[in-house]
């Protein structure tokens, strides 16, 4: 029993003593520890391979944790005869090659961290740490936001979520982010403290680790706002009757907004931004009020249009100049009348005083008797004509020349 202890003991100040000789020799003897593959994954293989071993091995023992600990050995293998010692950290997926290789199958994330060999040669001995990490794939990145329905000047933020990733990247419409927006220090949210319209656009991000790499799906930032710029196109303002009226009404909106029209306050039928009546009369007249509302910012605003309709005119003249101009016609054809009666009466009361003048001694009472008739006649003529035209002339007996009177009544 003792000498079993004694025994072990003594094995075992040899071994630690041999660990002591390796860790001086490493440096002398250089070997080391390569990962195949470089970037093990889950559920893959690995193999721990020895490099730098010129001499045969005699025996070699692997460790887990980054010291020669016998509480830590994996197992301990003499390649010549094949003798295998299993460890405390012995496990069923740990294997070992002749050249001193360590290979472990399935991986599993509790794998990861460091692994020591010790090697023995003829010559010495030798030892390496090696860490090993044990990937796994990103899971597929997909963003998320605080605000499905922003507005304008309001805070967004977009958030990556996504595991295993080493390294997150975002871009906006397929480029990399414009400068001036703020990243949380995993690069997992982006934040938008005063969203604003050139904000909108496709988002994606990108996890990746060494071994794998997910883009997520775009997602369409959308920045409400509005409605603002309202105008209405094509207004004519001034319509024919029997004509249509052709409104259209437009702003900045999104989402796009709904419209509504009104005339002089009363609703109408048309739902959209587009207003026609096909053939205009005079109760289309009026103020046509276009109100423009954004579902989203709950927001109203309204443009106005004074919609005039002329009564129809077969030369398309606007109604008030028609009506102008045919009752100028009307008062030219009246004057023109009397003038040429009045004339007409002067030449005859001029021709009665030539034969007043020639025979007079001849027939002076008779004559006497048409002046009185033909003056009597003429005020009468003169009066009317004064009442008619508003004229204040009455005390021209004798009219004055036909174009004096005309341009009078012109400039009345
Ligand atoms: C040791 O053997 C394993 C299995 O044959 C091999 O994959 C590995 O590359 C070898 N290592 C060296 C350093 O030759
Ligand atoms: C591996 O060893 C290094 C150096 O000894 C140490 O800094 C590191 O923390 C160890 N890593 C793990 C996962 O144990």
């Amino acid at each position: 029993m003792c000498g079993c202890c004694c025994r072990r003991l003594l094995f075992h100040c040899c071994w630690t003593l041999a660990v002591c000789l390796s860790v001086w020799m490493d440096s002398a003897h250089g070997i080391g520890v390569q990962l195949i593959p470089q970037n093990p994954v889950v559920n893959q293989s690995v193999t721990l391979s020895v490099t730098g071993v010129t001499v045969t091995i005699r025996q070699f023992s692997w460790y887990k944790g980054s010291s020669v600990d016998t509480n830590n050995q994996i197992f301990n293998v003499i390649p010549q005869t094949n003798s295998v010692t299993h460890g405390r950290q012995y496990f069923s997926r740990a294997s070992h090659f002749p050249n001193g290789s360590l290979q472990i199958s399935g991986l599993v994330p509790t794998d990861q961290g460091n692994y020591t060999v010790l090697i023995q040669t003829i010559e010495t001995s030798a030892q390496h740490t090696v860490l090993l990490t044990v990937y796994e794939p990103v899971t597929s990145s997909v963003i998320s936001t605080n605000n499905k329905e922003p507005q304008e000047n309001g805070k967004v933020t977009l958030t990556c979520s996504t595991n295993n990733a080493e390294k997150i990247l975002w871009s906006k419409n397929g480029v990399s982010l414009p400068p001036g927006l703020s990243l949380s220090a995993d690069n997992k949210t982006l934040t938008f403290s005063s969203v604003s319209r050139s904000d909108t656009g496709q988002y994606r991000c990108e996890a990746s680790n060494a071994v794998s790499k997910t883009i997520s799906d775009p997602y369409t930032l959308t920045v409400n706002y509005g409605p603002e710029n309202l105008r209405i196109k094509g207004g004519t303002q001034q319509v024919t009757s029997g004509n249509p009226i052709s409104l259209e009404c437009s702003a900045d909106s999104v989402p796009a907004p709904t419209y509504l029209w009104k005339l002089n306050w009363t609703v109408l039928e048309f739902q959209n931004n587009k207003l026609n009546i096909q053939q205009a009369t005079s109760e289309n007249a009026g103020n046509y009020t276009c109100i423009v509302t954004n579902s989203v910012t709950k927001l109203s605003q309204e443009i106005s249009i004074y919609v005039t309709v002329n009564e129809n005119d077969p030369n398309n003249n606007p109604i008030g100049t028609g009506h102008i101009v045919g009752i100028a016609i009307a008062i030219i054809l009246v004057l023109a009348l009397v003038t040429a009666l009045i004339f007409l009466l002067g030449i005859r009361r001029h021709h009665s005083s030539s034969k007043k003048d020639t025979k007079s001694t001849e027939n002076g009472h008779t004559s006497a008797q048409g002046i009185e008739m033909d003056e009597a006649a003429l005020q009468y003529s003169s009066i009317d004509f004064s009442a008619q035209r508003g004229l204040q002339r009455n005390e021209h007996v004798v009219p004055p020349p036909d174009n004096t009177v005309y341009a009078e009544v012109r400039h009345k």
